[in-house]
């Protein structure tokens, strides 16, 4: 028969790489939580209406990218491309500024852009996303990007670099489009279909081509931080000022416009230099008119996403924390009377929380030693006859070579106190 494989674009996670995973989610939890936000939870599936009225419909990922599809009572629906909408969603629908004006949010999970699959790129990946619904202040913006810089610092990750950017409002925006049609008036034919399609709706856009020559047409247009309004200004100014208070060092990339229509005033990438072409591990900015564009009121918001699979692969070897091994403890046993002692020890131990394993398919003590090292085993204990006669077993740390014997009176006391130390 036929294999089956995977979609393309979409990858399967390996028990190997599981360790990885956990560890980036539960430290991002911790420091959330620190930091006051609140875990939440939505559909992956959504109306595609929320989609092109959040992102906006001449972006890349409305235009090209979702998974959109009739269900089969004709609906149309979307596998989410990204998780700020579907926030901005449940936060509106139920009336989550209702109970709190302020409100810090984050989720982890699995988003879908049908791109072209590459190096750091899938149609399936996977975002640690955080959003604050109800700030205005800059302080907040400022203090995001600490929480941000402050993860990737647990997590080992050196060599980033912050861009900055301010993408104004809506009042310094139209000055800043008639400026971009007047720069681009006589260069239309050069721009690709898509760039000429998108003048009309949304000039900013032209900033996100991915063709080459586009870029080339842009790098000489307008900026859009000379056509901030004063209130902008002031904010982009104190965004900077509180940044250097935090110490956190940084670099305005005049033409960054990312990729979603729903920003305002500030936005930010995170790059990793040495991760080829697509180098952003994350993403973000400020949106202070989504709420209302959704359909709630007009309450300011700003948050970013990691690209979980981009933070894994800038992650510093791992290779220390995967030789640790899960498993705590291997019981050796030889002998009937043995292995019955063994398997009544290691399942109450597990119940105790220690993972233990032994072996049930009948293997001598050397084939058992091996599956301990296979296993990576944490400990080692070892009992045949002679341990039940004596009463005493010895417990070995297979990564210091260090040995103690125990009593076997109180033998899963002895041994739960021995797994508490390090
Ligand atoms: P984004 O820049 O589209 O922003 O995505 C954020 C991050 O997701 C990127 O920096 C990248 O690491 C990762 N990413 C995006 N597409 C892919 C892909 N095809 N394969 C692998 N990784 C990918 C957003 O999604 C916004 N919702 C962020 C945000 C939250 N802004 C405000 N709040």
């Amino acid at each position: 028969m036929k294999m089956i494989t995977a979609v393309r674009g979409f990858k399967d996670i390996l028990t190997d790489q599981v360790d990885t995973w956990l560890r980036i989610e539960t430290e991002s939890r911790e420091l959330f939580t620190a930091f006051g936000f609140e875990e939440i939870r939505t559909p992956i599936l959504e109306k595609t209406e929320l989609f092109t009225r959040g992102i906006g419909e001449s972006t890349d990922i409305v235009e090209k990218e979702m998974y959109t599809f009739l269900d089969r009572s004709d609906e149309q629906v979307t596998l989410r491309p990204e998780a700020t909408a579907s926030i901005i969603r449940a936060y509106i629908e139920h009336h989550l500024y209702a109970a709190n004006p302020i409100t810090k949010l984050f989720t982890i999970g699995p988003m879908f852009r049908r791109e072209r699959p590459q190096k750091g790129r899938l149609r399936q990946f996977h975002q640690i996303n955080v959003e604050v619904l109800g700030i205005e202040d800059p302080r907040m913006d400022a203090e995001l990007l600490f929480m941000l810089k402050e993860l990737f610092a647990k997590l080992g990750v050196a060599n980033l670099r912050l861009y900055i950017n301010s993408l104004g409002c809506p009042r310094c925006r139209p000055r800043f489009r008639e400026a971009i049609l007047v720069f681009l008036k006589d260069k239309e034919e050069i721009l690709c279909d898509d760039c000429r399609r998108r003048l009309k709706k949304n000039p900013l856009r032209v900033f996100d081509c991915k063709i080459a020559e586009c870029q080339a047409v842009i790098t000489d247009g307008p900026e859009l931080l000379d056509f901030l309004c004063a209130d902008c200004i002031d904010h982009f100014d104190n965004l900077q000022h509180y940044l250097n208070i935090l110490s956190i060092s940084y670099e305005i990339n005049k033409k960054m416009v990312r990729g979603l229509d729903y920003y305002t005033k500030t936005t930010f990438e995170i790059i990793a230099p040495s991760a080829g072409a697509q180098n952003a591990v994350a993403g973000g900015g400020r949106y202070d008119g989504l709420v209302e564009l959704l359909g709630g009121p007009d309450i300011p918001g700003i948050g970013f996403a990691i690209g979980c699979e981009r933070l894994i692969a800038s992650l510093p070897s791992m290779k220390e924390i995967q030789s640790a091994g899960k498993l705590q403890l291997f019981v050796a046993a030889m002998g009937e009377k043995a292995e019955l002692f063994a398997y009544t020890l290691v399942n109450r131990l597990r119940i105790s929380g220690i993972s233990a394993e032994m072996d049930l398919g009948g293997k001598g003590l050397k084939g058992q030693m091996k599956r301990a090292d296979k296993l990576r085993s944490g400990h080692v204990l070892i009992i045949g006859e002679r341990e039940l006669t004596d009463r005493k077993v010895v417990l070995r740390n297979m990564r210091t070579g260090s040995q103690r014997t125990l009593d076997i009176g109180n033998l899963e006391a002895s041994v739960i106190n021995a797994m508490k130390e390090r």
